[in-house]
């Protein structure tokens, strides 16, 4: 299959719903990431999805739609639902739901509940109107990797597995929306994004942040969310996060590099802006700036893929508190890590 990547005029945008319509896959451009959608209601194109990302079917996906009453014919709004929808829709919000019997089973995992979307990118919304179906979209990498904020990187992972990318430029947010369980008497937060918990507060009396959000999920332990029990994020190489006092940090992170160039090994710090001076005798890249982590979000998975692309063996990364739109960048970036820290305070003490 050949695939084509097309501006999003009124030309492919009309094609792009004709490929859905027809069962067939499209990627598009959200706030978020990159989505690699299908037609919701149709089975068959709901399973090529699984098939081109190579992702588990176990797994479930997100219904975009355009609007709150697109969604009710999916799942059962609750009074909750509707307070987040009217504050935080369009936006990077995703809200679980119990699902109506329209969603077919390959959508959801067979689960009882529903992941629903609003998206705000323009493209998104107008693809959208103009299919007039609900959009099945899981991120539009290939399972594994980091999510795509750009064309390219969709064309990367999925060049001759899909038709067609729209390409609607760099993502604005860079990170996956922010996932909410609203089946349960008190909304949990499953997967941190961009609408962080403390913005949830503004709407919700109380609001959980679920556990393994920031450490790995034991043996014993049911996953929430499907998505949560698999290694998600990572780069070909071993990154370690490091965190402590900066000076302490910085240097762990240089001594960490200049083993790696002792066995010969390839090896980039990742840090923030503000940091890069300390990093002047190493290969250091920005990951953004600490006084702006919106910054850190819509460049983050671009960095992984770069260190991907060199083949770099060994990363070491600062790292941020895990607070606002922190603990999004934290959730990704320990997960990219697999969960690997190194407390440079202990190690100097010790
Ligand atoms: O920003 C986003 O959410 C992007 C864009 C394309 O909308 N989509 C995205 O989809 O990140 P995906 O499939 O990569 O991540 C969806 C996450 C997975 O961890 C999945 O397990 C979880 O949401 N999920 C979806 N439906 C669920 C359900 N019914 N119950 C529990 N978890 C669910
Ligand atoms: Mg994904």
């Amino acid at each position: 299959m050949q695939t084509r990547v097309l501006p999003p005029t009124q030309e492919s945008l009309a094609l792009a719903a004709d490929i859905l319509k027809s069962g067939s896959l499209v990627a598009f451009p959200t706030e978020t990431v990159y989505g690699l959608g299908a037609d919701a209601l149709n089975e068959h194109a709901v399973r090529a999805i699984f098939a081109a990302k190579g992702r588990p079917a176990d797994n479930p996906l997100i219904v975009h739609v355009s609007r709150p009453e697109a969604a009710q014919a999916l799942c059962r709004i609750d009074s909750r639902a509707q307070s987040l929808m009217a504050r935080f829709c369009p936006g990077p919000l995703t809200l679980l739901l119990p699902k109506k019997p329209c969603v077919p089973a390959a959508v959801n995992a067979g689960l009882p509940s529903v992941a629903v979307r609003i998206p705000s990118h323009p493209v998104a919304r107008r693809l959208l109107e103009v299919c007039g179906v609900p959009v099945a979209a899981p991120s539009a990498n290939a399972s594994g990797k980091p999510s795509p904020t750009t064309a390219a990187h969709v064309l990367h992972d999925l060049d001759g597995k899909v038709p067609l990318i729209l390409d609607g430029g760099e993502c604005q947010v860079g990170l996956e929306s922010t996932v909410v369980d609203l089946t349960s008497p008190i909304a949990t937060v499953l997967r941190p994004g961009g609408v962080t918990p403390d913005m949830l507060l503004e709407v919700l009396p109380e609001v959980r942040v679920a556990d393994s959000v920031l450490r790995p999920l034991r043996d014993d332990e049911r996953a929430l969310s499907p998505g949560m029990r698999y290694r998600h994020y990572a780069p070909g190489g071993q990154m370690t996060l490091v965190r402590g006092s900066q000076p302490r940090v910085e240097r762990a992170c240089l001594r960490l590099y200049r083993k790696a160039q002792e066995r010969g090994e390839s090896a980039c710090i990742l840090a923030f802006e503000e940091h890069l001076p300390a990093y002047a005798q190493a290969r250091a890249m920005s990951i953004g700036s600490l006084a702006q982590p919106q910054t850190v979000a819509h460049r983050l998975f671009a960095v992984l893929r770069q260190m991907d692309d060199e083949g770099v063996a060994v990363l070491c990364c600062e790292v941020l508190p895990p607070e606002g739109l922190g603990l999004a960048i934290m959730n990704r970036l320990s997960r990219a890590a697999a969960f690997r820290v190194l407390d440079a305070d202990k190690e100097e003490q010790a």
